[in-house]
């Protein structure tokens, strides 16, 4: 026991998965989820050779440059904005986080979302539990239609396509904007058209948000974005919060220049800005995007994975399956 390396692992990641690391590793892991602070973290980190985190743990100069045991990070999310990938070069930290495994999942939750925010599900339940329902009026809860429809996605990564995919059930046009232009061959597999921010924006019946958190996507849809869509639009965000201007996104949701948008990312999460609690056209969900039980088991177990592989034990010793840096 004395002489094994330690891991931190941030938050209860299903226990019978971490218990994976135990043959190999001295596993310090908390046994509830909370957020911490630098101090904190370097505290928990003291010692350590790996850790296994989440998107609310942030690794960066100020930890790094107080934990010199720490060797590898294996994050519990595909997205990896909590860590500062410079400075983990700069220490000699090496990375992983868990694609693929929640691609499926997480596009089948954006269609979730559009579909509540373009046809009104969550207004409409409150509506009901709330004892309103007293005749139907046939002219009353009236949404926006799916099929027919022009689905904007801005970022087409994996998550993108799997979107893309899903809309020829609804017989949709599909149009997207990415930095890089997919292949002939994947946009058409997909059936989607590359166009360019000031098109999607103009021509999307609906606009997903699937693109990562840098300092190039912060607020990439504020204002002028908003005001350059469609006052009939959907928009959904599931890829992070910042992303999106909320204070400019509600005032277009409040003011009737935007339908309706199907939140599950938000800046400064989990604190969720008052405006957009305030409104009926707004679904908005706490970052369950990925949530299926199948599917958050395959991200621990993929997190576990790495960081034995990284040391050099299980079915991918040397090489982890999924490492960033
Ligand atoms: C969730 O937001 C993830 O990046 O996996």
């Amino acid at each position: 026991m004395g002489d094994k390396l330690k891991v931190w692992v941030s938050r209860p990641f299903f226990p019978d998965i971490i218990a994976r690391l135990a043959p190999v590793f001295d596993v310090h892991a908390e046994l509830q989820s909370r957020a911490f602070s630098t101090d904190e973290l370097v505290a928990r980190l003291h010692g350590m050779a790996a850790a296994v985190t989440g998107l609310a743990d942030r690794i960066d100069d100020r930890v790094l440059s107080r934990a010199p045991h720490l060797k590898f990070v294996a994050n519990v999310s595909v997205g990896y904005n909590n860590f500062d990938i410079d400075a983990m070069r700069a220490h000699g930290v090496a990375a992983s986080n868990t694609p693929d495994v929640l691609t499926d999942t997480t596009a089948d939750y954006a269609w979730a979302l559009l579909m509540a925010a373009a046809r009104r599900v969550g207004a409409a339940e409150r509506w009901l539990r709330a004892g309103h329902w007293q005749g139907t009026r046939f002219d009353e809860w009236l949404g926006m239609d799916l099929h027919g429809s022009t689905l904007g996605i801005l970022g087409m990564g994996r998550i993108g396509q799997a979107i893309a995919r899903r809309a020829s059930g609804f017989d949709m046009r599909v149009i997207y904007h990415n930095r890089s232009r997919l292949d002939a061959g994947i946009e058409q597999s997909v059936n989607a058209h590359h166009v360019d921010k000031a098109t999607l924006l103009r021509e999307s019946d609906h606009l997903m948000l699937v693109l990562p958190l840098t300092a190039e996507s912060h607020h990439v849809i504020g204002a002028a974005e908003l005001a350059a869509m469609k006052p009939t639009a959907t928009l959904v965000n599931i890829a992070r919060g910042g992303i999106v201007d909320d204070v400019a996104l509600a005032a277009a949701l409040g003011e009737g220049r935007l339908a309706a948008a199907g939140l599950d990312v938000f800046e400064g999460e989990p604190a969720v800005h008052g405006a957009l609690l305030a409104l009926d056209n707004v679904v908005l969900s706490p970052h369950i995007a990925s949530a299926s039980g199948r599917t958050r088991r395959a991200m621990a177990a993929l997190a576990v994975d790495n960081v034995l592989a990284f040391f050099g034990h299980g079915p991918h010793a040397g090489k982890p399956p999924s490492r960033i840096i």
